[in-house]
């Protein structure tokens, strides 16, 4: 044995019990093949949460996945919870797992598959051998900043608020992992803000400017996030690494989610200073979908290589995978939303028995 590991699995809502169901399959593969053992243990989150327990986190599910080695989410969220009051949206109970885990750092890269170059929207020379990845700050700024709220003022009109705070610390420890990737990677890092305007977005910039010192090797570069959404539309390959904070790292990561054609093929991993890290697609529930077997497993799939590689330390699996799912695009086989003309129109689990049968034979 390699490897014995707990997986908390949370298929959430939507399409989301049906990709799980597709990775968890290949990870008992992936298992046999490499020898490694995943002990999964399943919970609820998000609406399916709300349904059977009334809240979007129950206690027990933070329970269940501080005491695994690594968490699966699916996808949270869906037209019969949009209406609830805030605190019982299923959008605050993957708010919750993040806080509650302490999951400060978010990486989202966005690679372009060459077989799928075409399915952007984008001119192919723009996009051709697109590789950003997104460090995005996941448990502060305007997502968790006091005050927040809904609030009555003196004229009657009622007023809503967030703060968007960051301290030194929370903006020292996420640099740090940019720096970090970045060096990783083609050694190029670029932080987005908004110091033109405002004062933390000041701060933020001084301290990232100030920790290059320790980090000669990688060339940093600062952008406002309004330049920096334009760039990334405009010509997206002078990017590697970005770092940024939570809001900015929202808008940024699904601007660079759709360069590569499909929002459907990304995924995301988000790590603490220790604890399990959380590994999910980059898209949502797609509750449209749902039940209807025409999801794209291959986000969540690829999430699961991510836990491979950066929890688990397996990255042979993870390249399996990976590998893998290369694989399955080169041959033609494709879901509804990354289908063009005279490839093979896959539902959910035909793409993920694919997946199997090109890894039995790798
Ligand atoms: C994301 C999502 C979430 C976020 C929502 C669902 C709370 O958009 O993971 O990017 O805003 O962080
Ligand atoms: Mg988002």
């Amino acid at each position: 044995m390699t490897g014995q590991y707990r997986i908390t699995l949370l298929p959430g809502d939507g399409i989301g019990p049906e990709i799980m169901s597709v990775t968890v399959e290949l990870l008992k593969v992936i298992g046999e093949k490499f020898n490694i053992q995943f002990d999964f243990t399943e919970a609820v989150i998000g609406g399916a949460a709300i349904d059977a327990t009334g809240e979007p986190l129950p206690a027990k599910t933070l329970e269940i996945c501080r005491n695994s080695d690594a968490v699966l989410l699916a996808a949270i969220g869906g037209y019969k919870w949009d209406n609830l009051p805030r605190h019982q949206r299923p959008e605050t109970g993957l708010l919750g797992l993040r806080a509650g885990l302490g999951l400060f750092a978010n990486l989202r890269p966005a690679t372009i598959f060459p077989q799928l170059v075409d399915a952007s929207t984008l001119k192919r020379e723009v996009v051709e051998g697109v590789d950003v990845m997104v460090v995005r700050e996941l448990t502060g700024g305007i997502y968790f900043g006091q005050p927040k709220g809904i609030f009555a003022t003196e004229t009657g009109q009622k007023r809503g608020v967030n703060t968007m705070g960051y301290t030194e610390a929370e903006i020292d420890r996420i640099a740090k992992v940019g720096f970090e990737t970045a060096q990783k990677r083609s050694g190029k890092l670029c932080s987005v803000d908004k110091a033109n305007v405002l004062d933390v977005s000041q701060l933020w910039r001084d301290r990232v400017t100030n920790m290059a010192q320790e980090y000669p090797d990688v060339e940093l570069s600062h952008l406002y996030v309004d330049n920096a959404a334009m760039q990334l539309v405009r010509a997206p390959k002078q990017f590697d690494t970005i770092v940024t904070g939570n809001l900015f790292g929202d808008i940024l990561s699904d601007i660079s989610a759709m360069l590569t054609g499909s929002i459907g093929m990304l995924p995301s991993a988000s790590l603490g200073a220790d604890g399990p890290g959380l590994f999910e697609p980059v898209h949502g529930s797609a509750p449209d979908i749902a039940g209807q077997n025409k999801a794209n497993p291959l986000a969540m799939v690829l999430s699961a290589a991510m836990m491979l590689r950066y929890e688990l330390n397996q990255p042979q699996a993870a390249n399996s995978i990976e590998k893998a799912v290369s694989q399955v695009l080169e041959r033609g086989d494709r879901t509804g939303d990354i289908m063009s003309e005279g490839m093979n129109l896959l539902g959910c689990t035909a793409m993920g028995e694919a997946l199997i049968e090109v890894i039995k034979i790798q």
